[in-house]
């Protein structure tokens, strides 16, 4: 049988289309299995023999195998290509003008045929047969199945100090800059895993770099997501293409998704509503001050009460307005602004430590450090209210 000829790369945006009413009807497939390669020469007969072997034996002819290989100097694409005459379920994509790891994979999705993707890597180092347990994890409705090294059964084999170090190292900085997405795995980094088509057909997808799943955990619609644990295993052939190049690349990656699902709408709402309440306060404090003449400190209690109800009614009414319509009656407003008012307050607590660590501990010019401590419980408000007070899980602009 002759080899098949090389899949045609697509261009443009990395967005996942549906499927064609043809394919829909003629070549649906249940899974498709993305192989991204890089100089994999050595690894790439044994990794497709052992993946066609594993999945004849639990959905015989409805699964496909992509190898998406970069241009390889060592001529992978060729050596995959030459297989497909030996394994009917391979397809072979050869990328000469794009390079990287993430965007090899969404090319090899947007060609995809099965109903649910998954991605391994060429080298061995994903055992193979845990794709088995993910795939029971999909067939019992997951939208999202990942072999994690940080759950039960998990673990890395030979990883010197430095790198265990500096993978959770990378795994903290992305709970302090992405906690809703990071948050939601246990091994944010893992590079082993199945998504459902349909959670991320028509999202636009940009990653940076390696770390595909943030990108799919952070696009995609993932109602739930399954972990599996495995051991990540030393590589037998070739060596890894991870230099420190990757880890900029990661944070790049974690800046640009904060960004982009940072609700910036309602964040800017928010932040014309906090404006308004300080000339709620500063008034109140005035009239209670020179009218009523009242203390100080309960002038300054007082006037930061009214400004706080001030906030939350108009918040309530406009900034999450459509949030609190959905959660009706008095008793629910009323548990919002108890809410609303135990993260002022620990935003004000806050402000109070920020000042002073500033001032007296970093020696910074009061004025900048309350301006600092203002900017920073901005946030902290913001993102607590969005969590706890309106209880809004997916950040929806
Ligand atoms: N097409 C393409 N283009 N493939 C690439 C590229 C690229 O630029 N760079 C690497 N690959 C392929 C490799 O050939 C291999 O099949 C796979 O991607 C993983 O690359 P490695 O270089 O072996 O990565 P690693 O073993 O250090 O790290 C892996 O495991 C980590 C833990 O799960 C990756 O999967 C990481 O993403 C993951 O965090
Ligand atoms: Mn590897």
């Amino acid at each position: 049988m002759s080899n098949f000829s090389l899949i045609p790369v697509p261009s443009g945006s990395l967005t996942i289309l549906p499927l064609s009413q043809e394919i829909a009807e003629d070549s649906l497939l249940k899974f498709s299995l993305i192989i991204p390669t890089y100089n994999e020469g050595d690894n790439v007969p044994e990794i497709v023999s052992i993946l066609s072997q594993l999945l004849d034996s639990v959905i015989p002819g409805e699964y496909e195998l992509i190898v998406v290989d970069d241009n390889s100097p060592d001529g992978t694409w060729k050596i995959a290509q030459d297989l497909t005459s030996e394994y009917s379920q391979l397809r072979v994509m050869r990328r000469e003008a794009e390079k990287g790891l993430s965007t090899a994979v969404i090319r090899g999705w947007q060609v995809a045929r099965g109903q649910v993707f998954g991605v391994i890597d060429a080298d061995l180092q994903h055992p193979p047969e845990i794709l088995l347990q993910l795939w029971q994890e999909m067939e019992q409705g997951a939208d999202l199945a990942v072999a994690s090294r940080h759950v039960e059964g998990g673990g890395v084999s030979e990883w010197s100090v430095i790198r265990r170090f500096l993978s959770r190292g990378a795994q903290m900085l992305g709970l302090i800059i992405l906690p809703e997405v990071i948050g939601r795995l246990s091994d944010p980094m893992s590079g082993y895993f199945m998504v459902r088509r349909d959670a991320i057909v028509g999202k636009s997808l940009s990653p940076v770099g390696y770390k595909i799943l943030i990108e799919v955990t952070g696009r995609g619609a993932i109602r739930w997501n399954g972990e599996v644990g495995y051991v990540f295993r030393e590589r037998q052939a070739g060596a890894s293409k991870v230099t420190w190049k990757q880890y900029i690349e990661y944070i790049q990656h974690l800046l640009k998704l904060r960004f982009d699902l940072w609700p910036v709408k309602r964040f800017l709402r928010f932040g014309v509503v906090g404006f308004s309440g300080v000339f709620v306060d500063l008034g109140v404090f005035y009239l209670l001050r020179t009218v009523l003449g009242l203390g100080l400190t309960r002038s300054a209690i007082f006037s930061s009460e009214v400004a706080i109800i001030n906030n939350f009614l108009w918040n309530d009414l406009w900034t999450f307005g459509d949030i609190s319509r959905r959660q009706k009656g008095k008793r629910q407003q009323f548990r919002r602004f108890l809410k609303f008012n135990v993260v002022c307050l620990s935003g004000l607590i806050l402000n109070v430590l920020i000042v002073n660590f500033l001032f007296n501990i970093l020696g910074i010019n009061e004025y900048i450090a309350k301006l600092v401590a203002i900017a920073v419980v901005t946030f902290w408000n913001f993102w607590f209210n969005l969590k706890l007070s309106w209880r809004v899980t997916d950040s929806g602009k």
